[in-house]
């Protein structure tokens, strides 16, 4: 596939490392969840790093002196269940920020997404509204709640995800081309049953401790 500007693949040894166990079916619950907040630690730097900053003054024990900060809002839309799995690593490094919530479930047969709540802060236009969800395997469940923000006025919209097929990058990029898309590998495809293969089986299954 043809990667466009706006997917970012975030390569660095420790994702890597991280990955490799989130992928083996060996990993338990505790190191699952440890490797899924290391990993959207390292994902948070590239998708935050666009933020815009404006100039403050500070006082150093010894003096004044200056710096920048973040300076926009910053909204964090977890897709549930899987996307919460990224929620407080991404929120650490921006602790003004508001969160939004969008249910979203796949049918296991037709592998549709159907939405079963939403919970979205007032004001969209104008701040920086970052979706979580660590699998993005047709595109559905991004998609959808992309045109959710969207139809709130989002104009700023970025996914964070761990694991991407090649399929659900092209949807999204389909339905939604000014989507920034940073995912930490892109996979194969999808199997016959809409998992990503090679993938990591069912994420909010292992992160629950589900299965
Ligand atoms: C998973 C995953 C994504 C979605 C991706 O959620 O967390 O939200 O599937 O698939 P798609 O790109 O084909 O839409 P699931 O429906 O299994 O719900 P869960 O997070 O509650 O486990
Ligand atoms: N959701 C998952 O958790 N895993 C997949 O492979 C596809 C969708």
């Amino acid at each position: 596939m043809t990667l466009s500007e706006r997917v970012t693949v975030v390569q660095h040894p420790l994702v890597e490392t991280s990955l490799v166990a989130l992928r083996d079916i060996h990993t338990g619950t505790d190191a699952f969840r440890r490797h899924a907040r290391l990993l959207t630690l390292i994902l948070a730097f590239h998708v935050l790093q666009e933020l815009p900053t404006r100039e403050v003054v500070v006082a150093t024990p010894l003096e004044e002196t200056s710096g920048r900060v973040v300076d926009r809002n910053v909204i964090f839309v977890p897709v549930l269940r899987a996307g919460l799995a990224m929620l407080d690593a991404m929120s650490d490094f921006v602790p003004g920020s508001k969160v939004g919530f969008v249910g979203l479930e796949r049918d296991e047969e037709t592998a549709i997404a159907h939405s079963y709540y939403q919970k979205l802060p007032a004001q969209l236009a104008g701040a920086e509204t970052i979706i979580l969800d660590p699998m993005l395997a047709t595109g559905g469940s991004a998609a959808t709640t992309a045109d959710l923000l969207r139809g709130h006025q989002a104009n700023h919209i970025r996914l964070a995800c761990i694991v991407a097929a090649p399929e659900g990058i092209e949807l999204v990029q389909k339905r939604h081309p000014d989507v920034h898309i940073y995912t930490a590998v892109i996979d194969q495809g999808l199997n016959e049953r809409k998992f990503i293969v090679p993938g990591l089986g069912d994420f909010g299954d292992r992160y629950f401790g589900t299965t």
